[in-house]
């Protein structure tokens, strides 16, 4: 039986986490969960939102699913998704975003896989204040990382029969930076003959993918665009309740929704538990069991496909009927 953690975060992180759990468990796919508090309700026991356990039991178990956890405002703590993507260099952050079904949105024909670094750019924390009027903040780019991070948008793309791999910079403007980034996806792309490439400079994508999603499949993008864009693909497909989410590195992989830990409706009954189910489905996938990952997203599909969806979406099913309904779908 494969050992999985499970890391069922604070605020509506139970809730959805049971929901998911309790899915998996009714498709036939036994999975030996290794349940892992984290968060801010850890703090006061353990002294940090992140207590050491937590990330020893993933790199055990090789594979997280991970519900959110709030991060504490102001208190010295640093966030427990940016420590765990650190401490396991999970350098990939991987959101599949395709139109789900009776999800009402602008576009009905959004398929797109965005793939962004995760661990340098703006977001190295690399800043100084030079005077009390001006500050500065370094943006990174290395080889190393940028080969990675377009070898792994071009794997994906084999083992999962996709067509394109398009590199998202801002290559005219930050010659030496964003061109680095560029150089590297061509060097990456001469491996892959069998793969088209296109290139496209991130604020034509912005205006292109609010117009016309359908064209891109695959987006390779470093973490400050991908992480803007990643939100706008998101939106495209349904929002924050629908949006899934993977962080990847060599030897580790955590996978968890884009929302947060909703701390408004916490407690209620209310959370959509699709994000993480979804989250899960690609978890399987990643995993090897692609017969249970196909059931279970047929399942889901079924569920939304026959109106049944909670608040976010629109409907009127608690967390539990929704749960309920996609296991009688099983
Ligand atoms: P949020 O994503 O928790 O909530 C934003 C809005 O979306 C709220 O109105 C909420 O009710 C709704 N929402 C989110 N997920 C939903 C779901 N599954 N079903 C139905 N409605 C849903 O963002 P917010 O309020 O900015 O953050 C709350 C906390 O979560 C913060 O402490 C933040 O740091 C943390 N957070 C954690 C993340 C993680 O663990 N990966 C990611 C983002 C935020």
């Amino acid at each position: 039986m494969k050992r999985i953690t499970l890391i069922n975060g604070d605020g509506i992180g139970p809730e959805i986490s049971d929901a998911v759990v309790k899915i998996i468990d009714a498709s036939g796919l036994k999975i030996d969960w290794d349940v892992q508090t984290a968060g801010a309700d850890v703090i006061l026991k353990e002294g940090t939102p992140l207590p050491e356990r937590v990330l020893n039991s993933v790199k055990e178990n090789g594979v997280a699913l991970k519900a959110p956890v709030t991060t504490p405002i102001g208190k010295g703590f640093r966030s427990v998704n940016v420590q765990l993507r650190k401490e396991l260099d999970l350098y990939a952050n991987l959101r599949p975003c395709k139109n789900l079904p009776n999800v009402k949105t602008k576009f009905d024909n959004v398929d797109v896989v965005v793939v962004r670094e995760n661990t340098e750019d703006l977001y190295a924390g690399i800043e100084r204040q030079v005077d009390n009027d001006t500050a500065e903040s370094i943006k990174v780019i290395t080889r190393k990382a940028s080969e990675r991070i377009c070898k792994f948008a071009f794997d994906y793309a084999v083992k999962n029969n996709r067509k394109e791999v398009c590199v998202v910079t801002k290559a005219n403007i930050m010659k030496l930076s964003d061109g680095l980034f560029l150089d590297c996806f061509r060097k990456i792309a001469e491996n892959y003959p069998q793969i088209n490439k296109r290139e496209i400079l991130v604020d034509n994508l912005c205006m292109q993918l609010v117009q016309n999603p359908s064209q891109f499949d695959i987006l390779v993008l470093p973490n400050l665009y991908g992480d803007i864009v990643s939100d706008l693909c998101a939106g495209l497909i349904g929002g924050l309740g629908v949006a899934q989410g993977a962080n990847i590195g060599l030897n580790y992989a955590v996978f968890e929704p884009v929302h947060g830990s909703a701390p408004d409706i916490k407690g209620q009954n209310k959370a959509n538990p699709t994000a993480l189910l979804l989250s899960a489905i690609e978890m399987l996938r990643y995993i090897g069991e692609n017969t249970y990952a196909e059931k279970i997203e047929k399942a889901l599909f079924k569920t939304l496909d026959s109106g049944i969806c909670t608040a976010d979406l629109g409907g009127k099913a608690a967390t539990s009927e929704f749960t309920e309904a996609v296991i009688r779908e099983l």
